[in-house]
């Protein structure tokens, strides 16, 4: 029986969706390896590779197999790169002075790729986190985050990120002014063109669990992160501290985590236009990657899925670990 009311037969939707010909025509956004950043665990050592048990597929790489990583980003089309050192105890202290320290591994690893893949930008992170023996990324004293404490300590080591050669620097620690504090050291030490790139709406997330393996940092945690990472419950908040930390000098903005807070993808880029990323975080990987190796889910699509998604919420581009296998499927 056909309708005596309303559009149909005149509009039908599924017109649009018949053949792969006419929903390539059609498709609204696209996913491309020059949308992605590759996030890359960096370890001491010479041609070691060594899997992260939590994020099946990830590898702590020493310097020499990095610059190898970076070559292959580099062939696949994928812009950047950024690094996140595996910090031994003995370099986690409470004064954190390994963070500025103008051969660390994070910087022994930028000056190598420097050498040999110049084009590949370069991204870093900006938190105490990794140096610390108490896995904050800012200074305690008496159970406190200390802020402004911290943020000198994170202009020192931004400032010997960009000295290694840094394009972005990404700080993540959710200090407040911290923005404004490396942007003026920036410009003050001749980094004009050095870009800041800030974890501006960096919830407090249980997605993170991952990540504080592979870096190395969970069993140092104390407590958890809540007095400077953001509530789940908010969103109004992350508007303002986007607002802030444009108005303060950074020149692109993440979401963090990505899937659970598309929502504030799409507020954030409707509200500012400004360059905006979403970080797909361990936990996401990891619960994609324990589904498909179930065989509950397909993996590619399911990768592919979540990616599309961060590009239709707004993203200009994603940090994921899924970069190197998602560029290899976008290329063949
Ligand atoms: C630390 C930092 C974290 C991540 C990136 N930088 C963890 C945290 O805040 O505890 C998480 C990334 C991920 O889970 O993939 N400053």
């Amino acid at each position: 029986m056909r309708p005596t009311q309303g559009p149909f037969p005149v509009t039908r939707l599924r017109r649009t969706r018949a053949t792969p010909a006419i929903r390539a025509l059609v498709a609204q956004n696209t996913l491309t390896p020059a949308d992605l950043i590759w996030p890359v665990f960096v370890r001491d050592g010479d041609g070691v590779e060594e899997p992260v048990p939590s994020m099946p597929g990830v590898l702590r790489r020493s310097v020499d197999r990095v610059v190898e990583a970076a070559r292959e980003a580099q062939s696949l089309g994928i812009p950047a790169i950024c690094l996140f050192p595996y910090t031994s105890a003995e370099n986690r202290t409470s004064d954190c002075a390994e963070a500025w320290n103008p051969d660390n591994l994070s910087n022994r690893a930028t000056r190598a790729i420097k050498d040999a893949v110049p084009d590949i930008a370069i991204m870093t992170d900006v938190a105490l986190d990794p140096y610390s023996d108490t896995g904050h990324d800012g200074f305690v004293v008496d159970g406190e985050i200390l802020n402004d404490e911290t943020i000198e300590a994170l202009v020192k080591q931004a400032l010997s990120q960009a000295a290694a050669g840094v394009d972005i620097i990404g700080p993540s620690d959710m200090m407040d002014g911290r923005i404004g504090a490396l942007r003026a050291a920036l410009e003050s030490e001749g980094h004009k063109n050095t870009l800041l790139l800030s974890y501006a709406a960096k919830y407090a997330s249980a997605f993170y669990g991952p990540f504080r393996d592979a870096v190395g940092a969970s069993g140092a945690l104390k407590g958890d992160k809540k007095t400077y990472q953001m509530d789940p419950a908010n969103s109004d908040e992350a508007l303002r501290c986007v607002a802030r930390d444009l108005t303060e000098g950074a020149d692109m903005v993440m979401v963090k985590p990505g899937m659970p807070y598309l929502d504030i993808c799409r507020r954030v880029k409707d509200e500012f236009g400004a360059p905006t990323y979403a970080y797909q975080v361990s936990g996401e990987y990891a619960m994609i990657q324990a589904a498909a190796q179930n065989g509950w889910i397909d993996h590619d699509r399911a990768m592919v899925e979540s990616l599309m998604a961060f590009k239709r919420a707004g993203c200009d581009g994603i940090l994921t670990y899924f970069a190197p296998a998602v560029a290899r499927m976008l290329q063949g």
